[in-house]
């Protein structure tokens, strides 16, 4: 890596709108005027590894070819962002739980619980969503059949999520309880998820925007927060109407509380529980 001691000047008007489009235009989302301090952050930091002082450089640089698509997946891993935690938004995990009761109580063979966790960021999502999945099935005195889906755009988040390796303040969400279950310890600091868990989860690399070409493999369970926020109105329409294809007849579908409103679909009904946005496949 070059680091440049060159200070990188501010952003001009002409390079923030063609930096703003092309992360609109690539992953969805969308900046207003007041991101133009993050942006010129993000893309600064990158162009000071590479020695670069000339955002239109760097620009030509991102368009030119293979090795400008190389150098976009890294960029990209700075312009998204990652934050996340255990439990985020507990009420939602609540309902998953209710879910997968329901459907275990109506079924006399056990069926396969399958999940999607969409921007699932650096794991601690869907390795909330095992958790409670493998305490549902285990308080319903069954098998843990369940798998998780988890997809990402950013690399870097996915090689965190897939090492499953948090510090313990991270881990400070999870009750004593599950992160005796759940959890080792790699040292003093670190603790590591357990083999049992992590295998039921596949970590991919996937970009929304494409989801009308990803197989339409469906799901009993899609779990989707803080992600349809970033993007604008219609394509979190278009990606809600996608999902739609995506899910088993009861499946449900989780999304971040107000992340889309005014939203209703022919097949699906929104699910009556308090304090979390969620729909039921008819
Ligand atoms: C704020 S995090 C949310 C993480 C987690 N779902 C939660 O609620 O805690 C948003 C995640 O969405 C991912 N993301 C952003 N744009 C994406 C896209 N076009 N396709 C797939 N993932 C994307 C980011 O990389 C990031 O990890």
């Amino acid at each position: 890596m070059i680091w440049s001691l060159q200070a990188v000047p501010p952003i001009s008007d002409q390079q923030f709108v063609l930096w703003s489009k092309l992360l609109e235009e690539r992953a969805g989302i969308y900046l207003s005027a007041q991101q133009r301090t993050f942006l010129q952050t993000q893309v600064a930091m990158r162009m000071r590894e590479l020695g670069l002082t000339d955002y239109g450089h760097y620009y030509a640089m991102i368009m030119d070819g293979v090795p400008g698509l190389i150098e976009w997946s890294q960029l990209i891993d700075r312009l998204v962002v990652k934050e996340t935690s255990f439990y985020r938004h507990q009420p939602s995990f609540d309902f998953v739980a209710e879910h997968l009761a329901q459907r275990l109580s109506v079924a006399a063979d056990q069926p396969h619980y399958d999940v999607w966790s969409v921007g699932c960021s650096s794991g601690e999502e869907p390795y909330s969503l095992a958790m409670v999945l493998s305490d549902g099935c285990r308080s319903a005195h069954r098998e843990p059949l369940f798998s998780i889906t988890a997809s990402d755009i950013s690399r870097a988040a996915l090689s965190v999520a897939k090492a499953g390796v948090y510090g313990a303040r991270r881990i400070e969400p999870v009750d004593l309880q599950q992160r005796q279950r759940y959890f080792a310890p790699v040292d003093d600091d670190r603790f590591r998820v357990v083999a049992s868990l992590r295998d039921r989860i596949c970590f991919n690399q996937a970009n929304m925007l494409d989801i009308n070409e990803m197989p339409a493999v469906r799901v009993d369970l899609i779990f989707c927060q803080n992600l349809l926020v970033y993007f604008r109105r219609w394509l979190r329409e278009k990606i809600m109407n996608a999902f739609v294809q995506r899910l088993k007849p009861g499946g449900a579908l989780v999304i971040g509380l107000g992340e889309v409103l005014d939203w209703s679909h022919p097949e699906m009904q929104r699910a009556s529980n308090d304090g979390v946005q969620a729909y039921l496949h008819k």
